[in-house]
């Protein structure tokens, strides 16, 4: 969603706010904009609807030397996509930028608009501009301006404001993304909603709490502090080493990060192994190892939930722990059955879904335990549960979550031996790891085959629509191989549970339908008859099946072979990585913007 960039430093700030918005555009936006001081002490502000490149347009052959400047990628939500509507919005001595949504944006605006003060755009970030700008007005110094502002809104939101006649720089923020950062050498402050638009640039990050102001001023002796609502200062933040490389916005030969990612995912699973049965992530194992839950709760929103139905079925049939899985946005609304005593389980590749934070804040309301399997350290569930398994995935950079998913499911495999009780047992460990080095060598072995599967992508591409089948532990890999599909290809997919096709979704099945048959080894003969059934109705057949199985090949228009025999309920994930190339090809072949799919945003931080 939404991207905030502010930069504090003797270095030119434009072009540091530059950088870091560019590295922000992997999270999907519609318009970006900067804005700055320039020498004459003048506040500049330049946006533009578009891509990057637009603003950079707009600013070539301009003189950028700036020591302060704050800059923002839009994903819309109040407002159409236009340059009013982009951000900053400003003032002659104020600008701000801002991520989320002010859910009493229009009650505000009435009450200010009654005030004599005029609205320049449909957007409600501007709102806070108008509260601001009415404070300072009254005289109210300007770090008390913003916190009475704060005050008056409602909903999950972060701000960045800088302010011309200071060239300081504020942030704050509620149940959104911040981040700031220090470089001591060359005295460079910087913030923003992701560490990746920090990485390289800074030695220390601050993840300051919710309702915690940030003030970057040249005048503070370590250009950052941070202040409580009463202004009292406060140590209310959580400060990490960055761990993040700048390198890792680098596609290296392929052509798509989401193909990079695809493949990087044999080495991903061999470094987790490694991680937690043989280095630092066995402690975070110990730590789980005695929670004795009567039910879990999974909450997660999209392929992440799609990982939390997997993990459901690993503590229903290792762990015998009711589980139930629920989407987070449902969960949230919906006052579930959920008491102390049980736990919260949250999967997550950012760490910064809305619906799954809400999630989690409501069962640490109700006093359960709270559990997150997320891919960045420090981000607001991390920081918010009580316990935390990390996938260690790495900067995940396509908008498809592909890698994350293999990592979260393996993560929550890793969850339930700790649960089991069997840490210090030494040949479930060797079993468990061998299982896992398995997946890595098989998945190697798949990449390896990849012409195969992008000549039948070929084969299908142009096809109507894709029902994606499979039973049990398949089931969450048919529903995710189908959401792949749709995200990046544009296409109608749905995943369904191979017998429950008959009860209606059949009556669309007809030569241009594509049927990707997973064909595991639970209930094969059952499988077999429900891939019939289509083959009666002309559906066109993909089976991922066993190797060395002639009689599924037959019945198939096309058949890719797995050994997946051996792999156990390690098989699914498996199978998925063949989903995950038949969606990139049949996507590549419509010519889709796969790493950027239309209308997404790669974290999801608002409702
Ligand atoms: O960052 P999260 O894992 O919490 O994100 C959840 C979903 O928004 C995410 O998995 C989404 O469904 C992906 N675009 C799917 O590829």
């Amino acid at each position: 969603m939404c991207g905030i960039v502010g930069h504090l430093g003797p270095q030119n700030s434009v072009e540091t706010v530059l950088e870091g918005l560019k590295r922000l555009e992997y999270r999907g936006y519609d318009s970006a904009g900067v804005s700055f001081v320039d020498e004459h002490n003048e506040l500049c502000v330049f946006k533009k609807s578009g891509k990057l490149e637009n603003l950079k347009r707009i600013l070539e052959g301009k003189n950028l030397v700036a020591r302060s400047c704050i800059g923002h990628t839009r994903w819309a939500t109040h407002g159409e996509v236009n340059d009013t509507n982009s951000h900053p919005h400003s003032n002659d001595k104020i600008a701000m930028v801002h991520n989320g949504i002010i859910e009493n944006a229009t009650t505000l605006k009435r009450e200010l608009i009654e005030k004599g003060i005029k609205f320049h755009s449909e957007t409600d970030s501007e709102v806070f501009l108008a509260l601001l700008s009415d404070q300072v007005s009254q005289d109210v110094p300007f770090k008390q301006a913003i916190i009475n502002s704060f005050h008056r809104i409602t909903g999950n939101s972060a701000f960045v404001i800088l302010n011309s006649e200071t060239s300081e720089i504020y942030a704050i923020k509620r149940g959104a993304p911040l981040v700031c950062g220090i470089n001591e050498t060359s005295s460079e402050g910087l913030v923003s909603s992701d560490p990746y638009a920090l990485a390289g640039m800074v030695h220390k990050l601050y993840f300051p709490e919710d309702d915690v102001l940030c003030h970057l001023s040249a005048a503070n002796k370590n250009l950052l502090n941070f202040y409580e609502l009463d202004g009292t200062k406060t140590r209310r933040y959580m400060s990490k080493t960055p761990d993040i490389s700048a390198t890792a916005s680098d596609k290296g030969d392929y052509d798509h990060f989401m193909l990079k990612e695809i493949h990087e995912q044999p080495e991903l699973i061999r470094s987790l192994t490694q991680y937690y049965f043989a280095g630092e992530g066995e402690s975070a194992l110990q730590d789980v190892a005695n929670l004795r839950p009567e039910r879990v709760h999974i909450s997660a929103c999209g392929t992440a939930f799609y990982a939390g139905l997997m993990i459901k079925d690993f503590l229903e049939q290792y762990n015998q722990i009711p589980t139930v899985a629920e989407i987070a946005s449902e969960f949230r609304y919906k006052n579930p059955l959920i008491k102390s005593g049980e736990m919260g389980l949250f999967v997550s590749q950012s760490g910064e879904t809305a619906d799954t934070l809400a999630a989690q804040e409501l069962c640490t309301e109700k006093g359960l335990d709270t559990i997150s399997i997320v891919n960045v350290e420090g981000s607001t569930l991390y920081r918010n549960c009580n316990h935390n398994l990390i996938i260690r995935a790495g900067v995940e950079i396509g908008v498809a979550s592909t890698k994350a998913f293999t990592q979260q499911v393996l993560t929550g495999r890793l969850l339930s031996y700790a649960l089991s009780g069997d840490l210090n047992n030494p040949e479930r460990r060797v079993a468990l790891a061998s299982q896992f080095n398995l997946l890595a060598e098989r998945v190697d072995y798949l990449l390896a085959q990849e012409e195969k599967i992008k000549a039948i992508a070929k084969e299908i591409y142009e096809r109507k629509g894709y029902f994606y089948t499979g039973r049990g532990m398949y089931f969450p890999i048919a529903l995710e191989g189908a959401l792949k599909l749709k995200e990046i290809a544009y296409v109608h997919a749905e995943g369904y549970a191979s017998g429950e096709l008959k009860h209606g979704p059949i009556a669309l099945i007809d030569s241009e339908m594509v049927n990707v048959a997973i064909v595991g080894p639970e209930l094969y003969d059952k499988t077999v008859s429900n891939i019939q059934e289509i083959r009666a109705r002309k559906g066109i057949i993909l089976t991922i099946g066993p190797k060395g199985d002639t009689d599924l090949e037959e019945i198939s228009d096309f058949y890719i072979s797995l050994d997946f025999s051996d792999l156990g309920d390690l098989g699914p994930l498996y199978v998925n990585v063949v989903n995950q190339m038949l969606a990139y090809y049949i996507a590549l072949y419509k010519g889709t913007d796969i790493d950027k799919p239309r209308n997404l945003a790669k974290s999801v931080t608002v409702e």
